[in-house]
């Protein structure tokens, strides 16, 4: 039997532009040869800065790439070293989790971060360095931070010179639903760094990401950069921008979105029809992910389990900071077919019995 993942955040191969992205990078190495094949500027490939810059509106000293918006968050964690704890979500991405020493939460419910309880937050501790929050199609939850909620952090950020890391792989892989202002666009890129990545729109393994930060901080970074890495992957970053420049940008977000449509689609009507009135689950306008809360009494942890025996396989809430009762399902992997099966076996180790204490 083959086993169904739903644990893993990463797109289906026939997502991804293989014939296109192998033509892209021919015509950059030929084109820019020595320039890409040599080290380069730290901060990244300067055409795709400038790409970068112009698309955000701000001036390309201000984009640090790296290969892959998780260095980003290395690297401004580094710039913020000794100020502060980081606030996080919770529950929230997994891998900020395991990287930070310590950390401070915020809960999430279904129009995303709780600004109530961040205020409060906000007036119990010392400063912290910055928020970490996705506030679109987060991961692991789905779940969308509302357009008031983003008017009022951006505020709020204005107001107490809250320092805001927005991170945003999955804002452009929107199914439906009207597109909300980045918290950066509503706060005017002050206190708000972005940080976004070409991982979900084009393909993860290029290992191109970026950060939009104040000028003076990405230009402090230069020495912490090229202690990393010299230069950051300048062959992959000139394939995108040549993706980009060729226009295959928005034709590929239209074809990826699609595929995860009917991957999205596929999973709410296996849920529905299998665990319908005893679950409960998010139901994300875009991205890779949606929340699962399982009936009462029933651990997540226990269940993989026993999923993995039967061929079904998901992440733990607990890992990223959820509820014993919770899980991440991602529907970016498996194939419509094989999300209607996987659901069905996951959903026979659940008792006929249970129910949930839907909120
Ligand atoms: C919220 C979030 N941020 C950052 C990343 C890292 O993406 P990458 O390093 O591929 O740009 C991921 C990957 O799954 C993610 O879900």
């Amino acid at each position: 039997m083959n086993t169904i993942s739903f644990a893993r955040g990463v797109p289906a191969a026939e997502l991804l532009a293989v014939e296109q992205l192998a033509d892209c990078a021919k015509t950059a190495i030929e084109r820019d040869g020595a320039s890409v094949l040599l080290y380069g500027h730290t901060l990244g490939y300067q055409p795709l800065r400038e790409w970068i810059g112009e698309r955000h509106g701000v001036d390309p000293g201000r984009v640090v790439v790296t290969n892959g918006s998780l260095q980003a968050f290395h690297f401004v964690l580094s710039a913020f070293a000794g100020a502060g704890r980081v606030i996080v979500e919770r529950p929230t991405y997994d891998r900020p989790r395991s990287i930070l020493s310590g950390f401070d939460e915020v809960p999430v419910d279904d129009d995303g971060l709780e600004l109530d309880e961040l205020e409060r937050l906000l007036d119990s501790v010392e400063p912290p360095a910055f928020l970490y929050t996705i506030p679109t199609f987060q991961n692991p939850t789905g779940v969308t931070l509302s357009e008031e909620r983003r008017r009022d952090l951006a505020e709020l950020a204005k107001i107490r010179s809250l320092r805001i890391l927005e991170d945003d792989p999955y804002g452009l892989v929107r199914f439906e639903g009207d597109v909300l202002p980045t918290l950066f666009e509503l706060e005017g890129g002050r206190n708000v760094m972005y940080s976004s990545s070409f991982s979900k729109t084009i393909a993860p393994g290029l290992r191109v990401g970026y950060v939009i930060l104040p000028e003076a901080i990405a230009a402090g970074l230069e020495d912490v950069v090229a202690s990393t890495y010299i230069t950051p992957a300048l062959v992959t970053q000139a394939t995108v921008l040549e993706f980009l420049r060729r226009g295959l940008l928005e034709p590929n977000l239209e074809r990826v979105r699609a595929l995860l449509r009917a991957r999205r689609d596929a999973m709410l009507e296996a849920l529905e029809r299998e665990l319908g009135g005893r679950a409960g689950w998010s139901r994300p306008e875009g991205g890779y992910f949606l929340w699962l809360e399982l009936p009462d009494g029933i651990d997540a942890t226990e269940l993989l389990g026993r999923a993995t025996e039967a061929g079904v396989t998901f992440v733990p809430g607990p890992d990223f900071g959820g509820e014993p009762g919770s899980a991440r399902l991602a529907f970016s992997f498996a194939s419509p077919a094989e999300i209607d099966e996987g659901v069905s076996r996951l959903a026979g180790l659940v008792p006929a019995a249970a129910t949930v204490e839907l909120g």
